[in-house]
């Protein structure tokens, strides 16, 4: 069978996330009962971070371990990636030990490198360009709250970023749309993003517009990990893409509100909103750990039907 990667969330097909989302329900529903699962015994995963990280970590480690196997923590700071070695190099090497690896990084283009010299699968665990395992969970706890995504309307509000060029990745293969409201200057870069079209997604200058009627308000940090430069700038731009009681009170009546996290109130969120009757920010996080099992599950065992 062909090595399959998730490096971007079109990576897989409509039917492989229905797949994915009837594990993690599964796989959710024995870690709550305290049942032991372990198919991915003596299968180890590399863990490379670039960039910082607490839920990406923590979740990846205990559910590596939940499943039976182990996970090896690696960073920048304390291997030869960090002193320059090529990464065709580390991918050859690290994945001749391991049966699995995830990277945080900075560019898309060092992942996609990565994984073309990889013998195990790759999941990303964040670049800059995209997060799929973090809208994964998202959908998911969309999912959990709410019933299937498809022809409902997610609103973003704040950066281009990451976050949000995944989630206009997820409309394409899901089937719902995104109202996306950033400032000037701000504005998806298709290309960037990784979209086939503009069908799934509409541009607004005004935030309240985009939070009109939305079944999922969702926003992230004004200044992403590897723009810290850009902070003084961003605050100043981004001062009205702030996500308040009134936005929220313009969305549907059982809108939800999420957030990857960390979350800087104040800024792209009030703390009313976060942590208000909308927000599933908790839940959302917690889906990561579940999700995330079924994605390494579905990586290295294919798919296991649901019993
Ligand atoms: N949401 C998310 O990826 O969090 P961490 O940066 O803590 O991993
Ligand atoms: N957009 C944020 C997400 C952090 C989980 C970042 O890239 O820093």
């Amino acid at each position: 069978m062909a090595i399959r990667h998730f490096l971007q969330f079109r990576d897989f097909s409509r039917e492989e996330y229905g797949h994915l989302f009837a594990r993690s329900t599964w796989l959710k529903a024995k870690f709550k009962a305290f049942e032991t699962y372990h198919p991915l015994f003596d299968r180890h995963l590399a863990m490379i971070f670039e960039k910082n990280s607490t839920r990406t970590r923590l979740s990846f480690e205990a559910g590596m371990q939940q499943l039976g196997g182990s996970s090896i923590f690696l960073s920048t700071r304390d291997t030869q990636l960090g002193r320059g070695e090529p990464v065709e190099d580390a991918a050859q090497v690290i994945s001749r030990m391991v049966d699995i690896v995830m990277i945080r990084t900075f560019e898309q283009d060092i992942i996609e490198r990565f994984a073309a010299h990889s013998r195990v699968p790759v999941i990303n665990g964040l670049t800059n360009e995209y997060h799929p395992c973090q809208v994964l969970a998202d959908i998911f706890t969309f999912i959990e709250h709410r019933g299937s995504i498809q022809g409902k309307t997610v609103a973003w509000i704040g950066d281009s970023n990451n976050m949000c060029n995944t989630w206009l990745q997820a409309a394409e293969v899901l089937d719902f749309n995104v109202h996306v409201s950033t400032p000037p200057g701000y504005e998806v870069e298709p290309e960037r993003a990784g979209l086939f079209g503009k069908d799934n997604f509409e541009e607004f200058a005004d935030p309240m517009d985009a939070a009109r009627g939305a079944h999922l308000v969702t926003t992230d940090v004004w200044t992403s990990m590897g723009f810290e430069a850009e902070n003084e700038a961003r605050k100043k731009a981004f001062a009205d893409w702030c996500v308040d009681a009134d936005m929220m009170k313009a969305a549907h009546p059982q809108a939800l509100f999420m957030h990857c996290l960390p979350a800087h109130r104040g800024e792209e969120v009030e703390a009313e909103v976060i942590d208000g009757p909308h927000s599933v920010v908790w839940d959302e996080a917690e889906n990561r750990l579940h999700v995330q099992k079924a994605l390494l599950e579905y990586l290295l065992l294919g798919k296991v039907e649901t019993q």
